[in-house]
């Protein structure tokens, strides 16, 4: 078994502009890591530094444990597919296919075997001889993903390769990739502005943002347990709902104010160094016309301005008595009308609580053991 990638204290100056500094990231053999992150972050920079083709101001990369740093891209063990596929337009799919191979005078019987095999994987056996300009996009994106695998590379480099087809075949080409990643459990670094992709295709996600990553982590852990307010609002849509607080310490409850709002939560279980002014945070979802299964919920009394019916679920843009923006997700067909007013419940094992630096200091209340909610008093 091989290291998969890793980039170690990598820094990227442009000029002046330091894009990032001192990253490290690993992506251990056979998993799949998705980065995303705001336009302009460095998330291409980053993918051409571990492919070559652009050179790290400071730092280091390997590949299967061996350092690459200064390797040429061609002796990487990298396969790469991007956007924009690049695709030689006067080669045939076989011509395409081979290039790699004929540049590293790979034997002609094993390239046409691989060629074979590949075209076999893949589904592209009767468009061999077609040129791209014939494929459709998804045959082109196959074909991309072809010419990287055809080198049986150490490790798989993928930029937003999805991105240039229509909604539908997105849709297949992922569960095309899952699965290929599935049979292979090759090493994939993949780089999305999707959020189901990101939330779907990797074993783990990397948040990139202003030069560091804001998180790691697992793609439930990054949306259950969002390290920052960053985190929190960039993954999840509509995005999270966000109220500026105060918290009061009682004797074993904090009160949290915001606007005309007053919400207790049990002080168990919350940090003994709670600040003072906190961001609560609660996702669309976690707002309940009622809950009715006895957990323990806090009451939103707001408007609805209007609704969204997207026919499997509804989106409610709510004002609150102060007349805050929240948004509300509900099952289609339930809950009040445009105009109308309404209590709603926010569960306390849904909220997340912020500091003034906007680091998460705590997620959702533990509930006891016996999967009870811990006692708590309205
Ligand atoms: N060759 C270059 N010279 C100077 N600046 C560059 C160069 N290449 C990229 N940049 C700058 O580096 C930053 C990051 O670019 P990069 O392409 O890595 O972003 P990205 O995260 O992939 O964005 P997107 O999501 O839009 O693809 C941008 O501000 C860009 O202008
Ligand atoms: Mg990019």
């Amino acid at each position: 078994m091989t290291d998969g990638i890793r980039v170690e204290q990598v820094t990227k100056r442009y000029g002046q502009q330091v894009l990032f500094a001192d990253i490290d990231l690993h992506v251990q053999d056979g998993e799949f890591l998705v980065i995303v992150g705001p336009s302009g972050c460095g998330k291409s920079t980053l993918m051409r530094i571990v492919a070559g083709i652009e050179p790290v101001s400071s730092g280091r990369v390997t590949v299967g444990g061996r350092d690459v740093t200064h390797a040429h891209p061609g002796d990487r063990g990298i396969g790469m597919v991007f956007q924009d596929y690049a695709l030689y337009p006067h080669l045939s799919v076989e011509g395409n296919l081979a290039f790699g191979l004929r540049a590293h005078r790979v034997p002609k019987d094993v390239i046409r075997q691989r060629i074979a095999d590949t075209g076999e994987a893949l589904g592209l056996t009767d468009q061999l001889k077609k040129r791209p300009g014939q494929l459709s996009g998804g045959q082109r994106q196959r074909v991309a993903l072809g010419r990287a695998m055809i080198r049986e590379p150490a490790a798989y480099l993928m930029d937003e390769p999805l991105s240039n087809l229509d909604a539908a075949l997105r849709v297949q080409m992922r569960a095309e990739l899952i699965e290929f990643h599935r049979r292979t459990r090759g090493t994939v670094l993949y780089v999305t502005h999707d959020q189901v992709e990101a939330m779907t295709m990797g074993d783990r996600v990397a948040v990139l943002n202003e030069g560091e990553f804001a998180q790691i982590g697992t793609p439930s852990e990054i949306y259950e347990r969002p390290a920052t307010v960053f985190v929190a609002t960039f993954l999840g849509s509509p995005r999270m709902n966000l109220l500026d607080a105060t918290a009061h310490p009682y004797e074993d409850e904090v009160e949290l104010t915001s606007g005309e709002l007053k919400w207790r939560l049990p002080r168990k279980g919350l940090p003994a160094d709670l600040p003072e002014s906190v961001r609560i945070g609660f996702r669309p979802e976690s707002v309940h016309a009622r809950v009715d299964d006895g957990t323990p919920a806090c009451p939103l009394a707001a408007t609805v301005s209007y609704r969204e019916n997207l026919g499997n679920e509804s989106i409610l843009h709510l004002r609150d008595s102060t007349g805050r923006p929240i948004v509300a997700r509900l099952p289609p067909r339930t809950g009040p009308r445009d105009g109308e007013h309404a209590t709603f419940q926010v569960p306390l094992t849904d909220l997340h609580l912020f500091g003034p630096d906007g680091r998460a200091c705590w997620h959702g209340i533990e509930l006891a053991a016996d999967g009870q909610p811990l006692p708590w008093s309205a």
